[in-house]
């Protein structure tokens, strides 16, 4: 059994994730400084510190106490629009905040290093098929710059030290939990306006093309990261895609929502089509996405209601 410190375990995905590390019986730490996550996502049985991974001082107390076998670092500025707003903020947490977690990993002989990256922020548009872990890198945003200059620290400190990791770059992740911020926010948007009785908003014409991926999957795979995916970057999503209208369209049927959306006029910079190839995760884990769109709605609507 491992014991693993979860960054951002306050948060929608870690919090999932610490959730099913302890359900295996693995001790999980949690680091959050509670900016978007919040202390009542934290799993019964995970034991909390409530600080800032921009703070090696205090991260190297935590570690020295801990003595961590894995670290899991999900701790991240996840908004895209305060990333090209305040770059500065982003680079400290994103890409400082993990080398602060990198090096303590080194010095106190930490045995993995796993770390969410994006896939959805990263590609750039997807018109020859789902992208590939392989395929050309071409982030629109500080937010996918920041996070993929991470991995690059991340294989650096592999070859240089030895460190062992798995990066592992999401698709658009929503569930339960979920923050409106994250980049499947628009999930979590729809429901709290279809809830509230207001009509939700669609930038452009609505058909732009996105990977949803169901927390639990991605949960599931963080936890065959513990044991393989060596040293390897792997793509969690669903290979398929579903569009903003077809989103808006299954949840007004679970929810019994009759309005209609408000087009807006298209936001600058967004890609039209991101998906991602999953046959590497399906060959290294023997992982797939297993929740459908339509059970993942349901249950990320039904715990909205219950969450109001
Ligand atoms: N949600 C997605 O679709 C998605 C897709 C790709 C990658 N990711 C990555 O997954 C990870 C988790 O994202 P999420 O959607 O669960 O977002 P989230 O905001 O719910 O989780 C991030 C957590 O990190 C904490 N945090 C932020 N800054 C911190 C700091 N300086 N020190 C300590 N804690 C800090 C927050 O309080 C929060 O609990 C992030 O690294 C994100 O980049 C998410």
């Amino acid at each position: 059994m491992a014991k693993t410190l979860v960054t951002g375990g306050a948060g929608f995905i870690g919090s999932h994730v610490s959730q099913r590390y302890l359900n295996q019986g693995h001790q999980v730490v949690i680091i959050d400084n509670l900016s978007t996550g919040r202390e009542d996502n934290i799993p019964k049985g995970a034991k909390f510190y409530k600080a800032d991974i921009s703070d090696l001082k205090t991260l190297e107390t935590i570690f020295k106490e801990e003595k961590l076998d894995v670290v899991n670092h999900h701790a991240a500025q996840i908004d895209v629009r305060e990333s090209l707003e305040n770059p500065q903020k982003d680079a400290t947490i994103n890409i400082v905040g993990g080398i602060n977690l990198l090096e303590l990993s080194k010095k106190q002989g930490v045995k993995k290093f796993i770390y969410a990256a994006t896939g959805g922020a990263l590609y750039g548009e997807a018109s020859q098929g789902p992208s590939q872990e392989n395929s050309p890198i071409n982030p629109i945003s500080h937010y996918g710059v920041s996070k993929y200059c991470l991995e690059h620290y991340i294989d650096l400190c592999s070859r240089l030290y030895n460190i062992n990791f798995t990066i592992l770059r999401y698709a658009n992740v929503y569930g339960p939990r979920q923050n409106p911020l994250g980049e499947a926010g628009v999930i979590a948007i729809f429901i709290h306006a279809m809830l509230d009785g207001k009509n939700p908003m669609i930038y452009g014409d609505g058909e732009q093309l996105r990977d949803y991926v169901y927390v639990e999957d991605i949960a599931k795979a963080n936890l065959m990261a513990l044991s393989s995916g060596d040293k390897m970057t792997i793509n969690l999503g669903t290979g398929k895609t579903t569009s903003v209208n077809k989103l808006f369209q299954i949840l007004g049927e679970v929810l019994n929502f009759k309005g209609k959306p408000q087009f807006k006029p298209k936001r600058g910079g967004e890609i039209f089509r991101s998906v991602l190839d999953v046959g590497l995760a399906k060959n290294v884990f023997h992982w797939n996405a297993e929740v459908s769109l339509q059970k993942g709605l349901e249950n990320t609507v039904a715990w909205q209601r219950s969450a109001c």
